[in-house]
């Protein structure tokens, strides 16, 4: 069976999808921009860029979605002069229809961004592609659990839907591989809170941080790799 996603609004304005079957939303429903921002951007970008400073920055993200975060990760280089090289996994692209459906064209466009969201994920898959001196994308069409890299990063922004709707992507193993993906000093970023998401995090090597989380969620977790 084929999921069923639509668009609907988020309490910032901005849209995201909608899985009935998995009762999932790609975003918070509190503010998609301004979870991404608060979480990813902030907590993990920002963070990592205030201890590394001017050093280019390799990005993991699991998954693309929307591309709204690897978007805002290029505003954020942009706007800092600083260089991402950003690798994006999706095990189930989105269609043309559901990506035209969302509001970020009309959103961003007076953000003085190199290109327009709707250009943006148009971007061709399994390439790595600049997108101005400052970003490189390289979507790729792949489940997290079969990714081999050739090389490690510096940041993991985990983004994986709820436990709730897929557990095996939250296990010792996924936390495990994130570790052996990341360079030491690297960081990994999520919405999620759980404690056995935390243990998990802290038995494969991170140290782990909990720390206030975004509009509608108590706590959120970081991991530094030592
Ligand atoms: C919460 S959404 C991510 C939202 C995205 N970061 C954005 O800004 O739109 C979770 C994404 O993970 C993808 N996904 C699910 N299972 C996956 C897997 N095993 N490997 C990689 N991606 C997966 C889903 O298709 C979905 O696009």
């Amino acid at each position: 069976m084929k999921p069923i996603r639509h668009a609907i609004l988020t309490k910032d304005g901005s849209s995201t999808l909608r899985i009935e079957e998995l009762k999932e939303t790609y975003h918070s429903r509190h503010g998609a921009v301004v979870e991404s921002e608060f979480v990813y951007i902030n907590e993990g970008l920002r963070f990592w860029m205030e201890k590394n400073p001017s050093k280019p920055c390799r990005v993991l993200e699991l998954g693309y979605g929307t591309g709204l975060m690897a978007y805002l990760s290029l505003l954020y280089a942009q706007k800092h002069t600083i260089e991402i090289e950003y690798t994006s996994l999706e095990a189930f692209p989105l269609k043309k229809q559901e990506l035209e459906s969302l509001n970020y064209n009309r959103l961003f466009q007076d953000n003085n961004a190199p290109t327009l969201f709707d250009e943006f994920n148009k971007i061709e898959w399994e390439k790595l592609v600049a997108v101005s001196p400052y970003f490189k994308l390289n979507k790729k069409e792949i489940k997290f659990e079969d990714f081999t890299p050739s090389f490690s990063y510096d940041l993991i922004f985990y983004d994986a839907f709820g436990f709730h709707a897929q557990p095996e992507l939250w296990s010792q193993e996924c936390m495990t591989k994130c570790y052996e993906l990341s360079n030491h000093g690297g960081v990994w970023v999520s919405y999620c809170a759980k404690g056995s998401v935390r243990r998990g995090l802290e038995q494969a090597g991170f140290k782990t941080f909990r720390l206030p989380g975004p509009p509608g969620k108590r706590e959120m977790l970081r991991a530094i790799k030592p």
